[in-house]
């Protein structure tokens, strides 16, 4: 028998070789199946299964949490109370709106009289506070864009710097910051009347409008006393008036 050609005996080694390959990979992969039996999970059963975790724990929450007919005893009661509360008059300074019901009662107020206020503030000589005037230099941007960023005044605005008004009397200073301006205004021996004056900017804190005033009051090469947010409270009356004139202010 030629061993090189077709015979029985090598059919019979070959199909036996071919068998023992096959099983040796069937049993390998039954191996990799056993290991690895927890199934494949796609990209849709990655989230869902974290759904169904959340669902299980809300149910579970839920069945021991407080019954439906406790919360609508409840929600019925806050309800009816609503209904029946009166809106109450914010009278937190910073919140009183221009033209508002609160604004007019403020406004219809006797007027404060800013004597004491002024004259103590003149008589004042307490060093500024750093922290003051950093606050103050941060809400000044607001008003350099009109006065310029160093109060030189420009085309829509007097200056800041050198004004006998900002070195002046603080009341003033509080009444145009919380009324605006209307002119005609003279600021160091000049005239000025823009269009429209000055808008009030009212919705700055009292801290931040004590802290711009005093911050120009000390900058620019102006010297003045410290304002006190106090003393802005004071006269938060005139939030909502209208803007104020140079007649009607102190002359400084
Ligand atoms: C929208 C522009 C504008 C902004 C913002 C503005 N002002 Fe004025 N301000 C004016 C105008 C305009 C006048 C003069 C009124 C007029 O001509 O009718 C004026 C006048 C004044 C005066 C009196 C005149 C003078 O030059 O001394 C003071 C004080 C003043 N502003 C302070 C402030 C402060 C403080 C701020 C920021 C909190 C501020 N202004 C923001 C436009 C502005």
């Amino acid at each position: 028998m030629d061993p090189s050609k077709d015979n029985p005996l090598l059919r019979f080694a070959t199909f036996w070789w071919g068998l023992g390959t096959f099983l040796v990979f069937a049993l390998l992969l039954a191996v990799i199946m056993f290991f690895n039996s927890s199934g494949p999970i796609s990209l849709e059963d990655a989230p869902a299964k974290v759904r169904y975790e959340t669902k299980a724990k809300t149910d579970a929450a839920q069945s021991s949490a407080v019954s439906i007919e406790a919360i609508q005893s409840v929600t019925d009661v806050v309800a009816k109370t609503l209904v029946a509360s009166k809106p109450i008059a914010v009278e937190s300074p910073s919140q009183i709106v221009p033209g508002s019901a609160t604004s007019k009662k403020l406004a219809s107020a006797p007027a404060v009289d800013t004597k004491a206020m002024d004259s103590a503030s003149s008589a004042s000589d307490a060093p500024i506070d750093p922290a003051v005037l950093a606050v103050g230099k941060a809400q000044f941007v607001v008003c350099g864009a009109c006065h310029g960023q160093n109060g030189e005044g420009g085309a829509i605005a007097p200056p800041l710097a050198g004004s006998e008004w900002v070195k002046g009397p603080i009341s003033n200073l509080i009444k145009i910051q919380l009324r605006g301006l209307n002119g005609p205004i003279s600021v160091a021996g000049k005239e000025y009347n823009f269009p429209g004056g000055m808008a009030a900017l009212s919705y700055q804190t009292d801290e931040q409008i004590a802290s711009v005033l005093t911050y120009v009051r000390n900058s620019f090469g102006n010297k003045g006393s410290a304002v006190k947010p106090e003393q802005v409270a004071a006269l938060r009356g005139e939030v909502g008036k209208p803007q104020v004139t140079a007649g009607e202010l102190i002359k400084p």
